[in-house]
């Protein structure tokens, strides 16, 4: 780059306008518009080309060796959301460029949609729009649809950080016990919300419903299998707003089909987007949403002011608000 250039920064999606208007102010910015997101080649082609900041998409695009490996002027990755399962840290770490989330944008807006999910597979409210809108309805019965309370039920949060602890702090409303699982106690969820630690056995033993709110490591992939879910109570939901990753999905789908379990509230999955045909997709027993945890218009403009920060910051030699790997940075 020569000196006194504006700095390249790639986007690999039509983020907010929010951020990239801030980015505009700092650098040459190249977002790609078209309708899926960049292609890996063009992502590649970015990096290849100079780019000193990515704007990327978890968990989408990869930002791997091979990516780094073509990215000669890469400074800094900032995803547009929390997790960071779709970057070699370690990686970036070693070749000192920095990682950055958005963690308090969209915590309240991803434990609303545990809970639209909840309620939604609880009461068969997706199955009761497509009753109606079918002509089936002829009558009121009063057997239609029955389905399971929540209010007075045991509420299972596995991993208890922010989102964990916003999604049992709304079960306090509807009257539930509260357990969570997780490595760590947290003693100021278990003060704000009546929470009690478990082990993720005894959670899932004596849950009615288990939403899953921890981040995808190596410790928590695959975390909830055939064994697992033959721990759960026949008439339990499962609910998944983290990743897709955290669940064995033939498994689970083998579970819903046996009645092992009653129902999963599924908003990730194992590779997205999940085919169609894929043997999760085909049980009944199931309530599904295209990854949309933080999609409000608000949350959206929030991830990206605060990913677009973040690379400001790291462009201009600032601290970054959100450093996931903060041994790249030397004050
Ligand atoms: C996140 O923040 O990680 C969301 O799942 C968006 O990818």
């Amino acid at each position: 780059m020569a000196t006194g250039a504006r700095p390249k920064v790639f986007c690999s999606w039509g983020f907010p306008e929010a951020g990239l208007a801030i980015l505009r102010e700092h650098a040459d910015v190249q977002v790609w518009d078209g309708p899926d997101g960049a292609p890996r080649d063009v992502l590649l082609d970015a990096l290849r080309n100079g780019a000193a900041g990515v704007l990327a998409l978890p968990p989408t695009d990869r930002l791997n060796v091979e990516a780094m490996d073509l990215a000669p002027d890469l400074k800094v990755i900032s995803g547009f959301g929390v997790g960071f399962d779709y970057v070699d840290v370690p990686e970036a770490t070693r070749r000192g460029i920095a990682v950055c989330n958005t963690p308090g944008t969209l915590t309240e807006t991803t434990a609303d949609q545990a809970w639209a999910l909840m309620l939604g597979a609880a009461r068969h409210v997706p199955e009761g729009d497509r009753y109606v809108r079918s002509g089936e309805w002829r009558k009121y019965e009063p057997a239609l649809l029955l389905g399971t309370d929540i209010h007075g039920a045991t509420l299972g949060v596995v991993g208890m950080g922010a989102i964990g602890t916003a999604v049992a702090r709304r079960a306090r409303g509807f009257g539930m016990r509260i357990l969570y699982a997780g490595r760590s106690r947290r003693p100021e969820a278990e003060a704000e919300t009546g929470a009690v630690h478990v082990p993720l056995d005894d959670l899932l033993r004596q849950s009615d419903f288990v939403s899953l709110n921890c981040a995808l490591t190596a410790e928590t992939r695959g975390l909830i299998g055939t064994r697992e879910l033959e721990l759960m109570k026949p008439t339990a939901i499962l609910v998944n707003t983290a990743r897709g990753g955290v669940v064995k999905q033939a498994e689970l789908a083998a579970a819903l089909r046996a009645g092992t379990i009653a129902s999963a509230a599924i908003d990730v999955f194992e590779v997205e987007p999940v085919a169609h045909d894929d043997a999760l997709v085909a049980c009944k027993n199931a309530v599904f949403a295209p990854h949309l945890g933080s999609a409000t218009f608000a949350t959206r403009a929030r991830m990206s002011r605060v990913a677009c920060e973040n690379i400001v910051a790291a462009l201009e030699g600032r601290r970054p608000p959100f450093l996931v790997n903060p041994a790249v940075w030397q004050e």
